[in-house]
């Protein structure tokens, strides 16, 4: 049993660094409904958080104007004052074009950018709330991108400015950024002790020298997501280290963390968004779960637990990545949501059965030989 049990947590490892569904993203509109783009070629709304343990989410894939979902990485930030979402990274062909996806008119267009020296591969990005103005950190410098109150491209590309540098050691640094009341907070910063971050307060484009402490937190590398509020800037972000050893709650007002329970999907590659009340991960694997957060009650969080969002079909790569031979799923094609009612780990093996048998058996051998 446990050897087994070794060998299917070693196979599972080893398939989803093979499959990735980072051609996927996840965000909500201003009403709270989790919309799910380039799942299998769809998109999706799976309703506010009543809803998502069943039924079947609704198609709202129109194609005029769409971008294929077919990059590496792709990215997605809710405006709020304008119920738009925008994406970056979501045409491969045009890694600089931001599109944008009109919530309320359920459209699409694309924003041409001026990249100048901002190189998306290696950034992160966030969406100040008030000013509806991209800050993202790239090879070192702060870059800012003014999206305006845009929810249909402008004519006119935008550019990305360079803001600053930064004054830490970047030769390694893979940026870990996040929002809360109108300032950047960068984690894991190179000799910063474990707890505390960085802070960029983004209106008066300052670089706080002191880091601030928040708790018991590590100095990793992780992903993140604000909280949102009905109104108003966020001040509260979810943070998740790389090794998935348990989701933070920070607080920018009190500077205090809540640690909540870990994601149940361990994965470094996974991306997170938060509405008002729920932080949801979309794994590397296309399955999508959430956690129940109350935002106003430190007390109501300790028991919360993850759960599958069941009514969304598991999302497969657009197209295969370079080593995994026909990655092209045939399951999850509508929104049944075959192999999303259980949990996480077994929409994993549904995910990487698509991958093809050959990928499946090479690394079966692979494990068993190392194993046995
Ligand atoms: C969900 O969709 C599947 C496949 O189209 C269908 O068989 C099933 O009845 C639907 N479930 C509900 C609750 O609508
Ligand atoms: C995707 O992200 C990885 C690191 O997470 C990076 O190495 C790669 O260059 C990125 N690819 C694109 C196309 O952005
Ligand atoms: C929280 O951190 C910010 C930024 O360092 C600081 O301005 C603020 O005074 C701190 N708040 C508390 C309650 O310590």
């Amino acid at each position: 049993m446990p050897a087994k049990f070794v060998l299917a947590s070693l196979l599972l490892a080893s398939l989803s660094s093979v499959v990735s569904a980072a051609s996927s993203c996840i965000a909500s509109d201003i009403h709270w409904n989790l919309l799910a783009f380039g799942f299998n070629g769809k998109d999706y709304d799976a309703g506010t958080q009543d809803s998502w343990t069943q039924g079947n989410a609704t198609d709202i894939t129109t194609t005029q104007g769409r971008p294929p979902f077919d990059g590496s990485n792709v990215t997605c930030y809710l405006s709020q004052f304008t119920n738009a979402i925008y994406f970056m990274g979501a045409d491969a062909s045009k890694p600089n074009d931001i599109h944008i996806y009109d919530a309320t008119a359920k459209s699409w267009s694309t924003q041409a950018v001026q990249q100048n020296s901002f190189d998306p591969t290696s950034s992160g990005a966030i969406l100040d709330h008030d000013t509806n103005v991209f800050y993202a950190y790239s090879g070192g410098d702060i870059y800012s991108l003014d999206m305006e109150l845009l929810k249909a491209a402008n004519s006119t590309p935008k550019a990305w400015n360079d803001v600053q540098k930064v004054d830490w050691d970047t030769s390694s640094y893979q940026p870990t950024v996040a929002l809360g009341q109108n300032h950047i907070f960068f984690l894991g910063v190179p000799g910063v002790n474990p707890g505390s971050t960085r802070i960029f307060v983004i209106h008066f484009s300052y670089l706080q020298p002191e880091p601030q402490a928040f708790g018991d937190i590590p100095n990793m590398h992780g992903k993140t997501a604000s909280i949102f509020k009905d109104e108003g800037v966020q001040t509260q972000f979810i943070y998740v280290p790389d090794d998935g050893s348990a989701t933070y709650l920070l607080d920018v007002t009190s500077n205090t963390t809540q640690t909540l329970k870990a994601p149940m999907n361990k994965d470094a590659q996974a991306t997170y968004f938060a509405t008002t009340t729920a932080v949801i991960q979309l794994s590397s694997s296309g399955s999508v779960s959430y956690l129940p957060i109350d935002a106003t009650n430190e007390g109501a969080n300790s028991n919360s637990d993850w759960a599958t969002v069941s009514n969304l079909p598991v999302a497969t790569p657009a197209k295969p990545s370079s080593a995994s031979g026909s990655a092209s799923g045939t399951g999850s094609a509508g929104a049944q949501s075959t192999g999303s009612t259980s949990d996480g780990t077994m929409d994993n093996g549904a995910a990487v059965l698509n991958v093809g048998r050959w990928v499946w058996s090479a690394v079966a051998l692979m494990v068993g030989a190392a194993l046995f």
